[in-house]
């Protein structure tokens, strides 16, 4: 399904982004890969760069080719830099980058964000997630005492908001009018180097509670699957769609939160 296909990869250098790019290769697809670290094996084509930025986001774009069959948008932070870092990568930048490759993607192309679980929230706090996706390009200096954000929502947060804009812009015309899917996959805990990251942020307890509830924290392997097939042509009719990719933890919560 992704044979002589052009995918770009963000956060290839780690985690669950090296493995989708590992995995798109063996599937025959030519991979593009991004990252703001340099990945630990020599990939055949990456480029080096940091979407937390719009001048990083113009710069990764100058040097991709331009026609481009799916985009996966990987790359991520874990909320342990802060809140203003945290939304730049897991949201502003991601819809930069997105929709700066847009014009690049071919009709009938997609995009597929990783989101998380911990996005589960986003319809609770819909009116923040509606006026905090209204910011166009990146928010100011203000953002957090603006919106009387914590650091600590960082994450969540960040994964919230996107989960609004997939849905969003698979009906924004930039993406619609040429037939380009934006769709997401939400992972619970991984085992990647961020999980570590994610039990200083959100304490043991949180984090292995979620994997108690599935028997097993994920692999990258169990991702990378979900991701490429959200890329190809199989999935043609899934759009703006988000693909619990949890081993049915949010199945569990939503159990929970309903009471059935
Ligand atoms: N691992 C989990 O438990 C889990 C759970 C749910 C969702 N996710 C999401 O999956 C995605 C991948 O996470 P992972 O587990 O592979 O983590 P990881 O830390 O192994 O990989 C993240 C990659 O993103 C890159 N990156 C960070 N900032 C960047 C920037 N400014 N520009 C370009 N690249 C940048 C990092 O260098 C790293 O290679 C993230 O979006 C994360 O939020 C992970």
């Amino acid at each position: 399904m992704l044979f002589g296909k052009t995918i770009l990869i963000t956060g290839v250098a780690s985690g669950i982004g090296a493995r989708t790019a590992e995995l798109a290769g063996q599937m025959g697809a030519d991979v593009i890969g991004v990252d703001v670290r340099e990945p630990p094996e020599r990939q055949a084509s990456f480029v080096k760069g940091d979407i937390s930025t719009p001048a990083g986001v113009a710069e990764i774009v100058r040097q991709l080719p331009m026609r481009i069959d799916a985009l996966a948008n990987v790359a991520g932070l874990s909320g342990n830099t802060g809140l203003k870092a945290t939304l730049a990568v897991n949201f502003y930048g991601l819809r930069a980058l997105s929709e700066a490759v847009a014009p690049r993607l071919r009709e009938g192309g997609a995009v597929v964000n990783v989101a998380s679980i911990a996005g589960y929230g986003w319809r609770a706090n819909i009116e923040r997630a509606k006026a905090l996706t209204a910011i166009e390009g990146f928010p100011d200096a203000g953002l957090a005492a603006k919106h009387g954000l914590k650091d600590e929502e960082g994450y969540p947060l960040s994964k919230e908001l996107l989960l609004l804009w997939t849905m969003r812009a698979a009906h924004q015309p930039l993406f619609k009018d040429r037939a380009i899917r934006v769709n997401a996959v939400s992972p619970g805990p991984v085992e990647t180097p961020i999980l570590k990251q994610f039990r200083a942020v959100l304490g043991d307890e949180r984090v292995d509670s979620d994997i108690t509830r599935v028997g097993r924290a994920g692999t990258a392997a169990d991702i990378a699957p979900a991701i490429l097939f959200l890329c190809s042509d199989g999935a043609r009719w899934i759009n703006g769609a988000n693909l619990a990719t949890d081993g049915g933890l949010e199945a569990s919560v939503n159990a929970e939160v309903l009471g059935f």
